[in-house]
């Protein structure tokens, strides 16, 4: 939605298409705020340090410092559309302490901010009268001459195919948090837009680096805010310890997310967590603390553990969040194909490198929402109309014919789902080996082929989730793939990427991004240089 407005600001036609109504993407799940440097004694500087430290120097700086040089205009104009950010009470905004983070950076609607700011863009695409496509499933981005000129899509009320044509497409579609089981991301998390690159051509950067957010509820996966911690909440292991004084003894339970994760999850291995969990604790915090800033993880932790954070401790683990690969952009936003654009979550800029800051990914999405809308429009002002490639929606019709046309008996699609999910999380999770790496892959190598044969129970045409849910899973499959591969190669650990079988950084060899292209015979897999600007690699203590 960023993108769009900036396009419209610029006098462009826009559309927005999107599988769902806007206002249920995943950006409403955002709940403990997003960073900029507002505070007197805080600077871009010290915020963009702290990034490129979080990213365990993997992320490009140049990218990083215009993201957080950026970042409080953003800010400033978010609010002057609308947003109610929490005050202070001289009347400036509020900021509450995120992990990784130097000062107190991360901006908050109590712990709501996502859904927060989906409203505010959501007002604002109504009152640019940006035209959107809700509940249109693409299928493949039209690529003709070596540049994107469109998409093939089903709008899911008819069930009928179009190929939709644009002078610039920009793929803002979020994660692939589903590819795990669990994970704190919803149902619409698949990884369509890095699949939907991918299979067009274009490369994947980083996608072995994948976050593991240390505080989820333990069956859901459902995300518990680091706004908790942000606001003074306790990690304890089941003697009752702050466990994590042992694993990073200045910031404790606001290290970056892959140590805390890691912390949790050796306490958990060691024998000292509690049912598969840690604890975390906000009791000290107070009722009417718990209530302003955190009423809706207070309303979660009721509904799905039965547990009130205002009179115990609630049980948490590490669950998969946040996927800091995705498709080759630059800090424009362009990928590698001519008339093609990424932002957010499903682009790979980078500036989260190895591990992603708390609070850096709602400002990834507006920040460069905006440099690559201004890009796109800029773009779509040099080129003439797309003409009608007569059989763009062709392909896509007959694959989907031939997976209608599928006898309907045979395995069920859920339980191919799932054995991925657990595989994932198995082989590819907090802790890394060769070995449970190489296993993984194969087992999604078997599940590719498998899911060849998966039939549609449903023949209708309407709302047909199940068919819907059947291409996801190719999506899933070859990012699965591309995961996997990755991480097999990359023989160090760095940010989330943690190998037992090679635990230090190893900056000579493997300071450099994955890339990963798509052959007929799986991924292969190029590599590119980081781009430094002022900070050399230290040591990451927290
Ligand atoms: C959270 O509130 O912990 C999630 C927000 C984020 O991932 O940045």
């Amino acid at each position: 939605m960023r993108a769009a407005l900036e396009v419209a600001r610029a006098g462009v036609d826009v559309a927005l298409l999107s599988k769902v109504y806007p206002l249920r993407s995943h950006s409403v799940a955002a709940q403990g705020g997003i960073n900029a440097a507002l505070g007197d004694d805080d600077s871009w500087e010290k915020h963009a340090y702290d990034t490129v430290k979080g990213s365990d120097y993997l992320g490009d700086q140049d990218a990083i410092e215009a993201m957080c040089h950026e970042a409080p205009d953003d800010i400033i104009e978010l609010e002057h559309m609308g947003t109610v950010f929490d005050r202070l009470a001289d009347g400036r905004i509020a900021q509450r302490p995120f992990g990784g983070a130097g000062f107190p950076r991360t901006c908050y609607v109590a712990d709501i901010t996502g859904q927060a700011l989906l409203h505010v863009l959501h007002e604002q695409t109504l009152r640019l009268n940006v035209r959107t496509y809700d509940e249109w499933f693409v299928t493949s981005l039209v690529v003709d001459g070596g540049r994107c000129r469109g998409a093939v899509a089903i709008n899911m009320r008819t069930g009928e195919m179009e190929a939709l044509l644009a002078k610039a497409v920009v793929l803002a579609a979020g994660g692939f948090g589903r590819i795990y089981t669990p994970t704190s991301n919803s149902l619409i998390s698949t990884g369509d837009g890095h699949a939907l690159a991918y299979r067009a051509g274009v490369p994947l950067m980083d996608m072995e680096f994948v976050q593991f957010h240390p505080t989820t509820l333990k069956e859901s996966g459902v995300l518990i805010t680091e706004g908790a911690r942000g606001e003074g909440g306790y990690l304890l292991n089941s003697e009752g310890e702050r466990f994590m004084a042992r694993y990073a003894p200045n910031k404790m339970e606001l290290a970056a997310r892959d140590v805390v994760s890691r912390a949790e999850q050796t306490e958990i291995d060691e024998g000292r967590g509690v049912d598969g969990c840690v604890l975390l604790d906000l009791r000290h915090l107070g009722e009417k603390k718990i209530n302003e800033r955190l009423f809706q993880i207070r309303e979660l932790a009721l509904d799905l553990t039965n547990t009130d954070f205002v009179a115990a401790p609630v049980p948490v683990r590490p669950g998969m969040h946040y996927a800091m690969g995705g498709v080759k952009t630059d800090a424009n936003g362009a990928t590698p194909t001519e008339g093609l654009f990424g932002c957010g979550e499903c682009a790979c800029v980078s500036v989260h490198g190895a591990n992603r800051l708390g609070g850096n990914s709602l400002l990834e999405t507006i920040t460069f929402g905006r440099r690559a809308g201004k890009a796109a429009a800029a773009y779509a002002a040099t080129q003439p109309a797309p003409s009608l490639p007569v059989a763009a929606a062709q392909p896509d019709a007959e694959a989907i014919d031939e997976l209608l046309a599928r006898p309907s008996n045979g395995e069920r699609m859920a339980d191919l789902r799932a054995e991925m999910g657990t595989a994932m999380n198995k082989g590819v999770g907090i802790f890394r080996t060769r070995e449970g790496i190489a296993d993984t892959l194969a087992m999604i190598r078997e599940l590719k082929q498998r899911r060849q044969q998966v039939p549609v129970r449903n023949k209708g045409k309407v709302f047909n989730y199940e068919l819907l849910s059947l291409i996801e899973l190719g999506f899933m499959i070859d990012l699965a793939e591309v995961i996997t591969l990755g991480a097999l190669e990359r023989e160090e650990s760095r940010g989330a990427h943690s190998r037992r079988d090679f635990p230090e950084r190893d900056d000579a060899t493997w300071m450099k991004h994955t890339l990963a292209y798509q052959t007929p015979e799986g991924p292969r897999l190029e590599y590119a240089p980081v781009t430094k600007t002022r900070w050399e690699p230290e040591n990451r203590i927290y």
